[in-house]
């Protein structure tokens, strides 16, 4: 498999000087999937705002497609073919659906706007609404769509699922494996719900206070309760029945 992110001894953290991930190494494959697990406050979100180029590093390296980007600034990433849900959605809720959407697009490709919107009917209906009109599961379809159509190589999910309905966490499961298996777009997949984060990926890394304390197939984690349980809780083992 042809390599496509490469994160090197990567150490991050923020302007205050705290330094949160320590020695982070990872490889991920083109088109394949990762699950980013671990308890709440163990670096997760700063793992994945390093590749984003959205916090401090002191050391260590990032490099995507053979090509470092660990100082590229991050509304260059974009352009690098990187597309960003952040934990808190961002989407602009003055601008509408189509507005939301229309802003980013950063590379030419297959995801254009009639595209997103095949794989969110929901969005067309909504189209000319705001930003704050939406539910949370159209907010975050949005989210989606919005980094979707600037053609990323590497898709980074941060709790994509998080306070969503079940039937909306269906959906968007749904839409993560086309998106997976019709365009090849790799993706890191951030998520309390163990389960179903390991269901989409292939490979996992749990995190535990800044560090990899485990690495390996999903499949493995997905057959072992009782190893997921002591890597992440019992709560967070177990299937999302909100
Ligand atoms: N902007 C910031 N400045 C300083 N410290 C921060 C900042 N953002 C996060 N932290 C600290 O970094 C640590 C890890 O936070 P992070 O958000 O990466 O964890 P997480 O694994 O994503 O947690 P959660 O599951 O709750 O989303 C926490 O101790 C947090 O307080
Ligand atoms: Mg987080």
């Amino acid at each position: 498999m042809t390599e496509l992110l490469r994160v090197e001894g990567l150490t991050a953290g923020y302007e205050d000087g705290t330094v949160v991930i320590e020695g982070i190494s990872l490889s991920l494959g083109e088109g394949s999937t990762l699950a980013l697990l671990g308890r709440n406050g163990v670096g997760k979100t700063t793992l994945l705002a390093s590749i984003m180029g959205l916090t401090k590093i002191p050391d260590g390296r990032v490099t995507l497609q053979g090509r470092d980007i660990t100082r590229r600034e991050t509304h260059t990433r974009a352009f690098d073919g990187i597309g960003y849900v952040p934990q808190e959605r961002e989407i602009f809720p003055s601008l509408t659906v189509e507005e939301n959407l229309a802003v980013a697009r950063a590379r030419k490709g297959a995801w254009t706007l009639e595209a997103v919107y095949e794989l969110f009917p929901r969005l067309a209906e909504r189209r000319r609404n705001y930003g704050n009109q939406l539910s949370g599961g159209e907010q975050q379809m949005l989210a989606v769509g919005r980094a979707l159509i600037s053609n990323p190589v590497l898709l980074l999910l941060d709790e994509p699922f998080e306070g969503l309905a079940p039937v909306i966490v269906d959906q968007l499961a749904a839409a993560f494996d086309r998106i997976r298996n019709e365009t090849g777009i790799a993706t890191i997949l951030v998520e309390h719900h163990a389960e179903i984060a390991l269901s989409l990926a292939e490979q996992a890394i749990v995190l535990d206070r800044g560090q990899i304390v485990w690495a390996g197939d999903s499949a493995t984690l997905l057959h072992d309760r009782a190893m997921l349980a002591s890597l992440i809780g019992i709560d967070d083992a177990v299937a999302h029945e909100a």
